[in-house]
Formats: C-alpha cells, sequence, structure tokens
C-alpha cells in the first residue's frame, strides 16, 4: 500500500489549517450535559500520539509514519478548536476521563495493528457524536465547529483502514478470524459505554441511545468487513450482536432492579 496519497492530503489539510484563522467567539449557552460531553471528547482528543507514533515508527515506513504524524496533528486541532467550544460555553477543559485511560490501556503492549483498531472505535464514535453534534446543537457556532471535525474524522477512517488491511493481508486465517471477533466485541463495548457515558447529551442533541449503538454498529461494520473480508465479518457480526443482546438483557434486568427497588 502506498501512503503517499495520504500523506499529501494530510499535507493540505494542515496547510489549510495553518492559514486559516477561525472564529473564537464569546457567551453561548449549551445544556449542562452537553458541557460535561464535550470536556470528555475535548480530552480524548487531546493526547499526544506517542504510542501510535512510535507502532508507526517501528513499521518502518517514512511515508506512512510522516502521515502519522500529520494525522495527530489534525486530532490536537480537534482538541483545540473543542477547547474553544467549551470557552464560547463559559467551561473549563477537563484533564482526561477514564475512558481515555482504558484506551490507553487497551493499547499498552500491542503493535501498530492494535493500535489501529482501537483508535478506530474512537473514530467510529467520532462519526456519528459529531454529526449528531453537528445537527442537534441548534448553535450556528458549535455546529459548524463539529462539521469541521466531522470532515476530518471521516478522512480518518480510511487512512487506518488502508494500514489495518495491509497490516492483517498475510495474517492465518483463525489470526484474522480471533482479531475480527475481538475488534467487533471491543467495538460494541465502546458504543455502549459511551452511550451510557453520554446519554444525557445525546438526548440533548435528539439522539436516543439505542439509536447512537445501532448506528455506530452500523457504520462499523463495512469497515470490518474491509479489514477481514465479508464471510468473516458476518460470523463477527452474530457474535457481537449476541453480546449486545446480552448487555440490553443485562440493562433492562437491572432497570426491573431499579424499579422494584423504587416502588
Ligand atoms: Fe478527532
Ligand atoms: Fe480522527
Amino acid at each position: 500500500m502506498d501512503f503517499r496519497q495520504h500523506l499529501a492530503t494530510f499535507q493540505e489539510h494542515a496547510r489549510r489549517r495553518a492559514g486559516q484563522d477561525e472564529p473564537q467567539p464569546a457567551g453561548g449557552r449549551l445544556p449542562r450535559a452537553l458541557i460535561r460531553s464535550i470536556q470528555r471528547f475535548q480530552a480524548g482528543e487531546d493526547g499526544d500520539g506517542t504510542s501510535v507514533i512510535a507502532a508507526a515508527e517501528r513499521a518502518g515506513d517514512p511515508v506512512y509514519l510522516a502521515a502519522v504524524r500529520l494525522f495527530v496533528a489534525e486530532e490536537q486541532s480537534h482538541a483545540v478548536r473543542l477547547a474553544r467550544v467549551l470557552r464560547y460555553a463559559g467551561a473549563e477543559t477537563i484533564g482526561g476521563h477514564w475512558t481515555d485511560t482504558v484506551f490507553v490501556l487497551v493499547r499498552r503492549g500491542g503493535g501498530l495493528r492494535l493500535e489501529l483498531m482501537t483508535l478506530m472505535l474512537a473514530e467510529v464514535v467520532a462519526l456519528r457524536y459529531y454529526r449528531a453534534l453537528r445537527d442537534g446543537c441548534g448553535d450556528p457556532y458549535v455546529s459548524g465547529v463539529a462539521a469541521r471535525i466531522l470532515a476530518d474524522e471521516e478522512r480518518h477512517v480510511p487512512f487506518h483502514l488502508d494500514r489495518l488491511r495491509q497490516g492483517f493481508a498475510a495474517a492465518p486465517r483463525a489470526g484474522r478470524f480471533a482479531a475480527a471477533v475481538g475488534w467487533w466485541v471491543l467495538m460494541v463495548g465502546a458504543a455502549l459505554v459511551v452511550a451510557a457515558d453520554h446519554g444525557g447529551a445525546l438526548r440533548a442533541l435528539g439522539l436516543a441511545r439505542h439509536r447512537f449503538v445501532t448506528d455506530v454498529l452500523r457504520l462499523f461494520r463495512p469497515m470490518a468487513a474491509s479489514v477481514f473480508g465479508r464471510r468473516v465479518a458476518a460470523a463477527q457480526q452474530g457474535a457481537a450482536e449476541q453480546e449486545a443482546a446480552g448487555q440490553k438483557a443485562v440493562g433492562q434486568k437491572a432497570a426491573r432492579q431499579k424499579a422494584l427497588l423504587g416502588s
């Protein structure tokens, strides 16, 4: 796989960002739940990318490495934009959130493939989240920021998928299958955690939690298929749907118990 085209695109967008003077309005009002949610996404976007850059360095392709460095810079520009949104709404940034720590722990010790598979979970969640923010926040400035971030995330997905396809091309069938099942399980888990953790914000944006989860999984399906192949992907989705059904049953049981306790 030749990453020169990806690198050229990242370079073009870095040039555009450098030449742009983005507005920094003040005095915005956003629902409290949405502010808390944006604070967590801002912290998540604000990583320094050390671990993915180190993994890309070990992969030994200087063009890919240069593209990864620009990808990390682009994610950091999202953190800067979201920090502006928070200032606009009279709120501060936060240092970090436990979900970021989980992400770091999952990735620690793995190679570039695990690094990218974990990053992809965040990218897919981001695709649905920023679309909801763009369409549902009701504030032209915040909506514009979400639209610009969303456009970047839409380019990140094929960039990671191209490298993942290359990374798994020579892997044995059993290894590919295990990786694919693991990826689906992690994706379902990540979607459920974000839906639970950002439920108030999603509601404020007009998106029900269960809809968020199903939309994320619908986005993810062709991505998993593009890395691991359709037959393997169909099998993994069956496993993931079973997992989701199990989680739903657990949630319903918890809700019933809560209702009983409350009555
Ligand atoms: Fe981002
Ligand atoms: Fe991204």
